[in-house]
C-alpha cells in the first residue's frame, strides 16, 4: 500500500513530444546536442536521473531497483523534437559553435540534426535584458499581441512536427530583478496588463503565459520572476498545466546544497560562507549587469538560510555571513571556476575552515536538468498533476513552493521527495527509511 493517496491514471507517452526551448544559447544547444548524440550512441546521458537513475521499490531484501525510465512511462529520447526561439537567427549548430561548450568534432557529427533547428523570432525587450540586442525579434501592437504571436508559433510548431504533446523550458537570459506587483495578482489583472503593455510584464512572462494558456507544462531554468506569480498559478490551475523552477541548481549552489546539509547534520556551526566565481560565457556577460545580477544573487543566497534553519539553531547559524560574487571573465568561456571558503565552528567553539575549488562546466551540468525537467513535467501532465511540482525542487536553486511552506533546499530531501513521488504515481509503497522490520 502506498500512503500518498490514490495513484492517478497515467496517460501513455505515445507519439512525439515537442520540447520548446526559449533561448538557443549555451544551455539549450548543449541539451539538444546531448540528446542527439545520445540517440546516435555517441555519448551517455551522464547526470540525468531520468535516463540513468534507479529507484528502489519495496524492502531492501526484495532487490527491486528498476531504472526510473523503465519504472515510469517517460517519453523516449527518440520521440523528442526540439523547437526554440532566440533574438539571434543562428541555427542550433551555429549557436552551439558560438557558445563554445562542446567540441567541434562532436558537433560536426550532429550537424544536420542541429542545423535543422532554426529559432523562431523572439518576444524580446531590452528593458528586461540590458546587455543584449539581436535581429530576430517580433514586432507587436502590444504585449497581448506578442503573446498571441507566441501562441501561434506554438500551434504551428505542433502541427508541423506532428507532436502529441509539448513542454516549454525558459533557457533564456536572466532578466532584471522584478518584484511581484498588482498586475501579477490575478489572471484578469495580468490579461488587462497585456493589453496596456504593463511594464511589470517581462518577456519571459509572455512565454509562460502562452505555454500555460495552451495547457503546456512550463519550467523556468533561470532565476527571473516568471511563472511563480498568482496570475500564472491561476492560469496553470485553469488549464491543468504543471510548472517548476526556478534557476537550475548547477555549479556552486549544487555543491552548497550537498555540503551544507552534511555540516548541519553533524551540528557543526558556520560563521561565514564566501563564494566567488568567474565565468566568461554570454550568461556571465548578462550577469555583469547589476540588475540581472541582483536576480541571480537573490536566487543563490536563499539556500543556506533554509538549510541551516538559524531560527532553530541560533548558536550555530545566527548571523552567518554569506557573500556571493560572480565575476565576468571572458577567457574562461563556459568553464566556470568557483571558490568557496567556509568558516566552521566545532566542539567548544574551535574554528575550522573548508575550501572548495570547483572547476566546473556550467552547461554540462545544466543540460541534464533541462532534459529531466521536460520529461518529468510531461509525466506530470499525463498524470493529471498541475500547478507547482515541488518534487522537481531537486533541480532548482530557488524552488517553487506552496505559499504556506518554506522551500526545501536540501538535495537529499529533495531526491527522496522526487523518488517518493514516482513511487506514489505508480502505486508503490513510499520509502521512509525506518527499516525496523529487519530487526523485529
Ligand atoms: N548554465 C548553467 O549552469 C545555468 C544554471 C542556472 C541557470 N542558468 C540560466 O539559464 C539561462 C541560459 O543560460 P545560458 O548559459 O544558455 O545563456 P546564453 O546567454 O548562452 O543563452 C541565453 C539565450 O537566450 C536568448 N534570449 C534572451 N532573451 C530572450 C527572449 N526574450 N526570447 C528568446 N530568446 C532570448 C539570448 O539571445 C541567448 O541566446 C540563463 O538565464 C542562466 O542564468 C544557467
Amino acid at each position: 500500500m502506498n500512503s500518498g493517496g490514490v495513484p492517478p491514471v497515467i496517460a501513455p507517452a505515445a507519439g512525439t513530444l515537442g520540447v520548446l526551448l526559449v533561448g538557443l544559447g549555451a544551455v539549450a544547444t548543449t541539451t539538444i546536442a546531448g540528446v542527439v548524440a545520445i540517440r546516435k550512441g555517441l555519448a551517455q546521458p551522464i547526470g540525468s536521473l531520468s535516463q540513468m537513475g534507479t529507484v528502489r521499490l519495496g524492502k531492501r531484501t526484495e532487490g527491486r531497483y528498476p531504472r526510473i525510465k523503465d519504472f515510469v512511462d517517460l517519453a523516449r529520447l527518440d520521440d523528442i523534437v526540439f523547437g526554440a526561439w532566440d533574438i539571434f537567427d543562428d541555427d542550433a549548430y551555429a549557436a552551439a559553435r558560438t557558445a563554445g561548450v562542446l567540441d567541434p568534432t562532436l558537433l560536426d557529427k550532429l550537424r544536420p540534426e542541429m542545423e535543422a533547428i532554426t529559432p523562431m523570432s523572439a518576444a524580446f525587450n531590452q528593458r528586461y535584458v540590458k546587455r543584449l540586442s539581436g535581429p530576430n525579434v517580433k514586432n507587436g501592437r502590444d504585449k497581448k499581441d506578442l503573446a498571441e504571436q507566441l501562441i501561434a508559433d506554438i500551434r504551428a510548431f505542433k502541427t508541423a512536427h506532428g507532436c502529441s504533446r509539448l513542454v516549454m523550458v525558459w533557457c533564456g537570459s536572466t532578466e532584471v530583478f522584478m518584484a511581484e506587483g498588482p498586475v501579477h495578482q490575478s489572471l484578469a489583472a495580468f490579461e488587462k496588463g497585456l493589453e496596456r503593455s504593463d511594464d511589470a510584464i517581462s518577456s519571459s512572462m509572455l512565454y509562460a503565459y502562452a505555454a500555460l494558456s495552451e495547457g503546456i507544462p512550463f519550467a523556468n531554468a533561470a532565476p527571473n520572476l516568471t511563472a511563480d506569480i498568482p496570475a500564472m498559478l491561476e492560469l496553470a490551475a485553469k488549464t491543468r498545466s504543471p510548472i517548476c523552477g526556478n534557476d537550475m541548481k548547477t555549479g556552486q549552489t549544487l555543491i552548497k546544497t550537498i555540503i551544507a546539509p552534511g555540516l548541519k547534520a553533524r551540528l557543526l556551526g558556520v560563521r561565514g560562507w564566501y563564494s566567488t566565481n568567474i565565468l566568461g560565457n554570454r550568461d556571465g556577460e548578462v550577469l555583469d549587469d547589476p540588475e540581472s545580477f541582483r536576480t541571480k544573487e537573490e536566487s543563490k543566497k536563499s539556500a543556506l538560510d533554509y538549510i541551516f534553519q538559524p531560527h532553530l539553531y541560533p548558536d550555530l547559524y545566527k548571523d552567518l555571513s554569506h557573500v556571493v560574487r560572480i565575476n565576468y571573465y571572458p577567457p574562461r568561456g563556459d568553464n566556470k571556476e568557483g571558490w568557496d571558503n567556509i568558516d566552521i565552528v566545532g566542539w567548544l567553539g574551535y574554528p575550522m575552515q573548508l575550501k572548495i575549488n570547483f572547476l566546473c562546466r556550467d552547461s554540462i551540468l545544466a543540460a541534464p536538468i533541462v532534459l529531466d525537467s521536460a520529461l518529468f513535467l510531461d509525466l506530470a501532465k499525463r498524470s493529471g498533476l498541475y500547478g507547482i511540482q515541488e518534487w522537481l525542487s531537486f533541480y532548482y536553486k530557488a524552488p517553487m513552493h506552496a505559499p504556506e511552506v518554506y522551500p526545501e533546499h536540501d538535495l537529499f530531501i529533495q531526491l527522496m521527495k522526487l523518488k517518493n513521488t514516482l513511487r506514489f504515481l505508480k502505486g508503490e509503497e513510499l520509502i521512509t527509511h525506518l527499516g525496523r522490520e529487519y530487526y523485529d
